[in-house]
C-alpha cells in the first residue's frame, strides 16, 4: 500500500477473527518497530509477543473493563518496552514512535490493531501489574500494548471526523 494511503485508512480495530497470525508476519511488524527513530539512537527497545491465551483472558481482567472485549477477541498483544537504562529521559516518545510504525504495518498487511497505553505517568501500577502478569523485567518500562488481529469485517466503525487542517496550523 502507498505510505500516504496506508496512513489515511488505518483506524482502531477491536474485533478480530479467530485466526492465527503467522510468525513471518509478526517478525515484519517488529522489523517496522525497530526502524523508528530513537532518541540519540538508542534503539531502546524491548518488544514482548503474547499468544498465550491465558495471558491474554489475564491481561483482559487486569485492564479498564472498557477494552475488555478487544481484548479477548484479539489474536496477540505485543507489549512495547523501552529499556530506561538506554533511554531514561525520552522512553514515552521512543516507545510510541515504535507503536506507530508498527501500527501502520499491521495495517499495510491486512491486519488491524488498537493501541493501549501501558505507562501513566499518575498510575505507577499500571506498569507494574503488566510487569507482573507478562514476566516483564523492572528495567523495561511498558509504554504501550497493541492489541492484533485479523480485522471482524463486521465490526462498525464510528465515523471518525478530522479536525480541518486549518485549524491545526499557525504560520509564523
Ligand atoms: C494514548 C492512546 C491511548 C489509547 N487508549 C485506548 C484504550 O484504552 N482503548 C481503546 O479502545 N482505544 C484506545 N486508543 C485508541 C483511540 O481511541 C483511537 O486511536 C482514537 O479513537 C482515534 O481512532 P482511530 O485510531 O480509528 O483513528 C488509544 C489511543 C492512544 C493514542
Amino acid at each position: 500500500m502507498e505510505a500516504f494511503q496506508c496512513i489515511k485508512t488505518r483506524r482502531s480495530r477491536r474485533k478480530f477473527l479467530a485466526k492465527d497470525i503467522p510468525a513471518e508476519i509478526i517478525e515484519k511488524i517488529i522489523d517496522a518497530g525497530r526502524c523508528a527513530p530513537s532518541s540519540e539512537n538508542s534503539q531502546p527497545w524491548q518488544f514482548f509477543i503474547v499468544k498465550n491465551r491465558d495471558l491474554i483472558n489475564k491481561f483482559s481482567q487486569i485492564n479498564h473493563k472498557y477494552n475488555k472485549d478487544a481484548i479477548l477477541s484479539c489474536n496477540l498483544i505485543i507489549v512495547i518496552c523501552v529499556d530506561m537504562e538506554k533511554s531514561p529521559i525520552s522512553f514515552v516518545e521512543d516507545g510510541v514512535l515504535a507503536s506507530q510504525n508498527m501500527a501502520l504495518i499491521i495495517h499495510d498487511l491486512g491486519l488491524g490493531c488498537v493501541y493501549l497505553s501501558g505507562h501513566k505517568f499518575n498510575d505507577i501500577r499500571k506498569e507494574e501489574d503488566i510487569q507482573k502478569l507478562f514476566n516483564i523485567q523492572r528495567k523495561f518500562k511498558p509504554i504501550s500494548l497493541l492489541l492484533v488481529g485479523y480485522p471482524d469485517p463486521k465490526e462498525k466503525l464510528d465515523n471518525k471526523i478530522l479536525r480541518d487542517s486549518k485549524e491545526l496550523i499557525e504560520y509564523r
